[in-house]
Formats: C-alpha cells, sequence, structure tokens
C-alpha cells in the first residue's frame, strides 16, 4: 500500500485527485478539511473549537490537528497507506508525521504537489459544489452533477462551503504562502517532492501520481523480490 501526500493551495484540486485515486486503488482517502467540517458540523467541542479559524480562512492551532490526526491515523483502514489531503500543512505537522512513520518504521512514498495558476484557483473555487453527507466535489461549469444540485453519489443536496466567500478565498491563499509553501522546501530537502501540472485533467493527473509511485516504489520492489 502506498503513503503519499497532496499539497496545495486551496482549490488546487487535493480533494478531487485524492478521491478518485481513492476509486482506483482502494487507498483511504484522508482529508483534515473533511474531518474538521464534520466535527462543526456535528457540533463536537473540537469542532466548536475549529469554527471560528476555519470561517476566517485561518488555520487550526496544530496542537488541535495533531490529536485529531494522530487518532485518524491510528484506525485500522490506515494500517496499509492512505492518501492526505490537507495534512501536513505547516512544518510542525510535517515534523510530527516524520516521527509518527520512523517509530512505526514507514515512510512516506512521495509528496505530490499540484501546481495551478492562481487565475484558475479563483475559478474553481467560485463554482465548486459539495455533499455535505459524503464530500464529493463538483464544479458548475466542468464537472457538474448528473441532477442539477445534487449529489451523483448519495443523492444529498449540494452546498457551497462556508470558507468560499472571496474575502475568506483571499486569507486562505496568503496562509498558504506564508505557512504550507514551505513545506515544498521541507520535503524537497528529503527528497520525496513531485510537482505536477494540476490543470491537465482529473484521469491525466491521477495518471501522472501513479506513475510517480510505481517509480518511487520500483526499488523498494526489486530489492524485496
Ligand atoms: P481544506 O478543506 O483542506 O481546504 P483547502 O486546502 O483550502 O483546499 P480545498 O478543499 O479548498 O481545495 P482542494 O485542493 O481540495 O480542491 P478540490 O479538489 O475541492 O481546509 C479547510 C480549512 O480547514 C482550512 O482553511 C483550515 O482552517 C482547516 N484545516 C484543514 N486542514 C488543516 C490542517 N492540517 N491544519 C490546520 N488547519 C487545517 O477542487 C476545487 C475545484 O476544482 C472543484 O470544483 C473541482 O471540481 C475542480 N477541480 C479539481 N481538480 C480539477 C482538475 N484536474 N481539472 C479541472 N477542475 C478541477
Amino acid at each position: 500500500m502506498i503513503r503519499i501526500v497532496l499539497l496545495g493551495p486551496p482549490g488546487s484540486g487535493k480533494g478531487t485527485q485524492a478521491s478518485a485515486l481513492q476509486k482506483r486503488r482502494g487507498i483511504p482517502h484522508i482529508a483534515s478539511g473533511d474531518i474538521l467540517r464534520a466535527t462543526v458540523r456535528d457540533d463536537t467541542q473540537l469542532g466548536r473549537q475549529a469554527r471560528p479559524y476555519m470561517d476566517r480562512g485561518d488555520l487550526v492551532p496544530d496542537t488541535l490537528i495533531l490529536d485529531m490526526m494522530a487518532d485518524r491515523l491510528s484506525q485500522p483502514d490506515a494500517g496499509d497507506g492512505y492518501i492526505l489531503d490537507g495534512f501536513p500543512r505547516t512544518v510542525a505537522q510535517a515534523e510530527a508525521l516524520e516521527q509518527r512513520l520512523a517509530q512505526i518504521d514507514r515512510e512516506l512514498d512521495a509528496v505530490i504537489y499540484l501546481r495551478v495558476p492562481e487565475a484558475e484557483i479563483l475559478r474553481r473555487l467560485s463554482g465548486r459544489r459539495t455533499c455535505p453527507a459524503c464530500n464529493a466535489i463538483y464544479h458548475v461549469d466542468t464537472m457538474p452533477p448528473q441532477r442539477h444540485g445534487l449529489c451523483d453519489s448519495c443523492g444529498a443536496e449540494l452546498v457551497q462551503r462556508q470558507d468560499e466567500k472571496p474575502d475568506v478565498i483571499r486569507k486562505r491563499l496568503e496562509v498558504y504562502t506564508e505557512q504550507t509553501q514551505p513545506l515544498l522546501l521541507f520535503y524537497r530537502e528529503r527528497s520525496l517532492l513531485h510537482e505536477i501540472d494540476g490543470t491537465i485533467g482529473v484521469d491525466n493527473v491521477v495518471d501522472t501520481i501513479e506513475h510517480i509511485v510505481a517509480k518511487e516504489r520500483a526499488p523498494v520492489q526489486e530489492q524485496t523480490a
């Protein structure tokens, strides 16, 4: 099983390609944003703490995220691999993930950075619709659902996310540049980073990711053969 991280600014397509990869390969797609939105919806203590940060486009504090992700990554389905979407997002989070993997003598196979120009990001986010029940992602122009406003997978009514107001999108992009972009250097220094064009269509992006992972794993498979 593979362990990969998808990195990229808001709207670069992390959730969409992770979900497509999950469907193709059966690897769990673990999205910190989806987990947080569920806690907000369920009005849990974590949700009440996280909501103000999310609503204004800031990152939720590392202490909350690290406990939440430690819990998620220790669930049985994550034992053999995962696609991480939205985590890690700060250097402290990346260091914590690295330590966790070292403790179980595992490492990441690859970190994929989805490169998408800002104009395309704004177009994508303004037309995105999501399913609050199963987290499926659509776009009103380029990936519309079959029935207007309804999720193809579960039939729930699609919504626009709370953090899709123009000023909050701007803030999220700033926060990405300040706090998440440094991870490109962090993973480049560890020879894990692969930068790919995130504008080439979902199937092509997923093919490229699979190709990268296969190449990264080839030496390991040769050694164990
Ligand atoms: P999160 O939910 O992680 O949001 P994000 O990183 O800002 O990313 P998005 O979900 O907005 O975009 P995406 O890259 O997944 O793109 P998508 O696939 O939807 O985080 C939300 C908030 O939670 C944060 O602001 C923060 O407060 C908090 N949070 C979460 N994780 C945290 C952490 N680790 N630490 C601290 N705080 C945290 O695609 C976008 C659109 O583009 C869709 O309409 C889609 O149809 C379209 N599209 C996608 N791919 C393609 C393609 N290849 N071609 C054409 N269109 C495409």
